[in-house]
């Protein structure tokens, strides 16, 4: 070992001891907020208590310690109480020299294998991993079977993963922002530099670990030169120090204008030698402190992003250039296939932004050198709530890829709707691509195996931060269900999710199943009160990304287009008479999307212009599928919160009531997204609703129509986020809205939709005959939600429940504004007491 590496070495080595010491007192954000909570279990585990190692290597160490406190925790006991029986933990290697050859099978380096040793007098229980990160794998196999209660008379288990890339991205600029974070601030960065202290990055590196992810991406792929600074680069290695006893390799996302943005060199020209010496130094400088650096991921010629395209080069070009410089080290460059013009003519039927990674991706397959991994989005636009698999995964057959999933909710409601992505995951990852017409299962073209790669995988966009990892505990549901499909993509959704509630909230079998019910039913409702029948997000894409804003997708470069207008809606991507993009899946899959007779109705829209009246395979025409669907999502949507107060009593208090809340906004908005859809469509479209619900809302007494008092009548934009298109605002230190009653006698549950503005806490009153003395209830409209305009993004339900009413009495709200929150009201609705 020459001089430099072993001081290196020994730093490791102080900084794994220091990040081991700094997890397990780190107070602040721990591992057990997420699933590694280790609960006390009834019964002890059925293993040996002492846990013995073969290595002293420090992934090897933070299996051990893993492994004790597990055990420690589960059995709640104070200290291991000695006796002949142990587990031993051990690399192939390292069983070998003690136990001879023969004795313990080959293993793949991330492989591992439980097995019960000498059944005798002396118990023991053998981890054996074919590297050091096998056996971590493997005690974390171990410990989410006892945590789960499983028998452990069946221990003798051998897996590895079927993916090599298992990666999560953080889109963190270095300011401490996150881009489509919706969890609070950076665990990495701060104030342009590396965080201080980074004890929550030691715990985030244990939960990627213990699902079996083995990369993580720090950096926000749209402004990432600064990170390639000297000085960033030192601190990115107290990062990768932070997350190397875990077994997670750093990797980083880098502006390929770095060259002249940080270089000073006059071009980024990926074939101009001086650029591909600035590549070779400054990846040799990463890997001087960094030296298991995972690689780099590119955006280039996107949304703005700088590429070879301004030099005439080529995706594969600008990747060779980098794999070139990282290859000696065993790094990896993962191109992403996310290109495309936002600036697309919307004008032109036959544009389409959902053909172009294939045509810019497909030309170039065999071109790219083999440490570069294409990386594809899921489907060919941008994380809908549904779409069709991307084709390009059937397009590179001699190309490594990768699949990339959002983890954090961006288009599935920020974290702030419950939606457990799992088995929008499996529906592509399980999808049959038809490549030369046998079966291809797209989990099989990722992994590498379908067409014979030595690599290949799946990268999440996770967006954790400071706020409890992903904020909203249940969607840490996802963050799991990632890990644990890159790492066998065969497990079903259902199966991860009990796995997941078991370790998070309760082994109680009735807890599991309600929450894995609720967990498998969230995602078809959420898509059922959005955009139904691959109509796409219908969100706010030029803004939030949030609200319902059904034409901000039209009209504009960004190609997100649902082309609704009044006889019709789709996008026509058929060969026929469309873009052409159903064209670019193998014959099979094209023959299927090519027609409207075939194409299941799930997807309908997005492969097909039809008309309102055209009917589905369900019999049902399409407009009154957008009717039914959208009231039949927000009722379920209600009932989750039902569903989850039967859990009340079962499970932690502090969990029941975060989730309660959160689930009674989601149903609060999943009436605004439902209200919004429709009553765009009724008016677009002109047909009506067979069940009359369009446009009828029993109970509704609008703002604009109340007796006002200093509230002033607005337009809400865009009209469709307000019942009716208009709301009321209030300029004064206090207003109030009047309604008489004329409904029959009885007791009501009372909904005020109001909307709540960020800048501050407006206060409400309702009341009924009377000023405050009377309130029936109060609160302040103090929730962060996106957008400063009154509109879908924040528009909130409150319900004053059982509240008594007779012909006469006059409802009244009384609404202080505070700051720019201007205390603004939609309606109330007057129901009958659930
Ligand atoms: C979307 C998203 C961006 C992100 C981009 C990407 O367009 O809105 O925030 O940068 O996807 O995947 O790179």
């Amino acid at each position: 070992m020459c001089k430099g590496s072993a001081s290196l070495a020994l730093k490791i080595a102080f900084t794994v001891a220091l990040s081991l010491a700094g997890s397990a007192l780190a107070a602040g954000q721990t591992a057990d907020q997420a699933w590694l909570k280790y609960t006390q279990l009834k019964n002890p585990p059925n293993v040996p208590m002492n846990v013995r190692s073969l290595g002293r290597g420090t992934v090897e160490q933070s299996a051990v310690v893993e492994l004790r406190r597990g055990l420690l925790s589960l059995s709640g006991k104070p200290g291991f109480d000695g006796g002949p029986n142990f587990i031993l933990l051990g690399t192939v290697e390292e069983m070998r020299s003690r136990n001879g050859q023969s004795s313990v099978p080959t293993l793949e380096p991330d492989e591992f294998l439980i097995a019960s040793g000498k059944p005798d007098l002396v118990r023991e229980l053998d981890i054996i991993g074919g590297s050091e990160r096998g056996v971590l794998y493997g005690v974390f196999a171990l410990l989410r079977n006892l945590a789960q209660g499983a028998d452990t008379s069946k221990l003798n288990v051998r897996e590895r993963p079927a993916m090599a890339i298992r990666w999560v991205d953080e889109w963190d600029n270095a300011d401490g922002s996150i881009e489509r974070g919706y969890a609070g601030r950076s665990i990495f960065f701060d104030g342009g530099r590396v965080r201080e202290d980074l004890a929550p990055v030691a715990e985030y590196a244990r939960l990627m670990a213990s699902v079996g992810i083995n990369g993580c991406n720090v950096n926000n792929v749209n402004n990432a030169a600064p990170l390639l600074t000297s000085e960033m680069i030192g601190g990115l290695a107290r990062v990768a120090d932070m997350m190397r006893p875990w077994g997670v390799r750093l990797a980083l996302s880098v502006d390929i204008a770095s060259p002249q943005k940080i270089g000073g060199l006059a071009t980024y020209d990926p074939a101009d030698p001086a650029v591909k010496a600035w590549w070779a130094a400054k990846v040799n400088e990463i890997y001087a402190l960094i030296p298991d650096f995972a690689g780099f991921t590119v955006k280039a010629d996107s949304e703005g992003q700088p590429g070879p395209a301004s030099f005439g080069r080529t995706p594969a070009d600008a990747a060779n250039t980098l794999a070139v410089a990282l290859e000696p080290h065993g790094g990896v460059v993962l191109y992403r296939a996310f290109v495309y013009n936002h600036h697309a003519d919307w004008r032109d039927p036959k544009a389409d932004r959902a053909r172009a990674a294939y045509d810019i991706f497909h030309p170039l397959d065999g071109k790219f050198a083999s440490n570069v991994i294409v990386q594809t989005k899921e489907g060919p636009i941008d994380f809908q709530a549904r779409e069709p698999v991307s084709p390009l995964f059937g397009g590179l057959t001699q190309t490594s890829q990768a699949m990339k999933v959002q983890i954090t909710q961006k288009y599935t409601r920020q974290q702030r709707h419950l939606v457990y992505l799992a088995p929008m995951w499996k529906q592509v990852l399980d999808f049959d691509m038809r490549t030369n017409g046998s079966a291809t299962p797209v989990r099989e073209i990722v992994a590498g195996t379908a067409f014979h790669r030595t690599t290949g995988g799946m990268v999440g966009v996770a967006g954790i931060g400071q706020d409890a990892w992903l904020g909203s505990p249940l969607a840490l549901a996802n963050l799991y269900a990632f890990g644990r499909l890159a790492w066998d993509p065969t497990l079903s959704a259902k199966q991860i999710a009990d796995e997941w509630t078991r370790q998070t909230i309760s082994t109680d079998p009735a807890v599991v199943k309600t929450v894995s019910k609720m967990l498998m039913q969230s995602w078809p409702t959420y898509e059922s009160y959005t955009g139904p029948l691959g109509m796409q997000t219908l969100t706010d894409i030029t803004g939030s990304h949030y609200g319902p804003n059904i034409e901000s997708s039209e009209n504009n470069g960004w190609g997100q287009w649902h082309r609704a207008d009044h006889e019709g809606v789709g996008m026509d991507r058929s060969v026929a008479t469309g873009t052409g993009f159903a064209g670019q899946y193998p014959p099979e899959v094209a023959k299927l999307y090519e027609s409207v007779a075939t194409t299941p109705d799930e997807l309908l829209l997005f492969f097909h212009h039809v008309p309102y009246t055209h009917k589905l395979h369900s019999g049902k025409s399409v407009i009154q599928h957008i009717y039914d669907s959208h009231y039949d999502g927000a009722a379920q949507a209600s009932q989750l919160v039902g569903e989850w107060d039967a859990l009340k009593g079962r499970i932690d208090a502090r969990l029941y009531e975060d989730m309660r809340a959160r689930l009674e906004y989601q149903a609060g908005h999943a009436i605004v997204w439902r209200d919004a859809i429709v009553q765009y469509f009724l008016k677009l479209s002109g047909i009506p609703d067979e069940r009359g619900r369009a446009g009828n809302y029993p109970g509704r007494l609008e703002a604009e129509n109340a007796r006002l008092t200093g509230y002033k009548v607005i337009d809400v934009n865009p009209w469709e986020d307000a019942s009716g298109g208009k709301a009321v605002t209030c300029g004064e230190s206090k207003c109030i809205a009047e309604w008489t009653y004329s409904g029959a006698a009885g007791r009501f549950d009372v909904a005020v939709e109001y909307f709540d503005l960020p800048g501050g806490a407006a206060k409400f009153v309702f009341a009924v005959n009377g000023p405050a003395a009377n309130a029936n209830a109060s609160w302040a409209a103090d929730a962060v939600l996106p957008s400063r305009q009154p509109h879908g993004d924040n528009s909130t339900r409150h319900i004053a429940r059982g509240v008594a009413l007779k012909p006469g009495d006059v409802i009244r709200i009384e609404g202080t504004p505070d700051g720019l929150d201007v205390a603004a009201l939609d309606y109330i609705e007057v129901q009958p007491a659930r």
